[in-house]
């Protein structure tokens, strides 16, 4: 019999998404009154997280996380929108899009925050399983996607040097 290989098999899925919106509370913030990174990255992992466990079906966990930027800062009484899309599928990872907007006083959201978040698929003893290739169907599904592939080729690359810092203990 023909091995056709693990991509036979297969399926194909239409991206999934994952949203939350928030106030921000003092507990929220540091000590001059704007949101703490570390707990905006917490919350872009979690809904990250629930979006990438939607498009697997299965658990997902955190591998690395690429590019995060803090583009605008967010206030104490602020609200926040955080969305997450899947843009990119390799074999058993993934990346997720995570965006966050605020909104103040007005409608007009503002674009804050914007991190790609690679998730490993695993199951229930851990290891590494297979997710469905991503389906491509718009424009932006494809410029999407080529950016998960110019991440992708620059996250192997600091892999590589992670690997070299820890064999040399730098
Ligand atoms: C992520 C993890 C499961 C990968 O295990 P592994 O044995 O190295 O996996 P494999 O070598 O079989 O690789 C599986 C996939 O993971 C990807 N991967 C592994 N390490 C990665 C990293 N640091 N960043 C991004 N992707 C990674 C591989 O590129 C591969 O992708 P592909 O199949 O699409 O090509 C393992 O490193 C782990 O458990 N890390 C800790 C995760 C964690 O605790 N996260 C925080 C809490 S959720």
């Amino acid at each position: 019999m023909i091995d056709k290989g693990i991509n036979s098999a297969r399926q194909k899925r239409k991206s999934s998404e994952a949203r939350s919106s928030l106030m921000v509370f003092p507990n929220d913030t540091n000590d001059f009154g704007t949101m703490y990174g570390g707990r905006l990255i917490e919350l872009m992992d979690m809904v990250g997280g629930i979006c990438a466990r939607r498009y697997t079906g299965t658990k997902a966990v955190t591998a690395s996380i690429e590019d995060m930027q803090f583009y605008k800062p967010i206030n104490k009484g602020d609200i926040i929108e955080i969305t997450s899309n899947v843009i990119w599928t390799g074999t058993k990872s993934l990346i997720v899009k995570t965006k966050v907007t605020k909104e103040e006083y007005t409608e007009e959201k503002t674009v804050c925050s914007r991190a790609y978040f690679c998730f490993v698929a695993i199951d229930k003893e851990g290891v590494p399983v297979v997710v469905p290739e991503l389906l491509i169907e718009s424009l932006n599904d494809k410029k999407n996607y080529s950016i998960g592939q110019e991440i992708r080729k620059r996250q192997k690359l600091e892999e590589k040097r992670f690997q070299i810092e820890l064999k040399e203990n730098l």
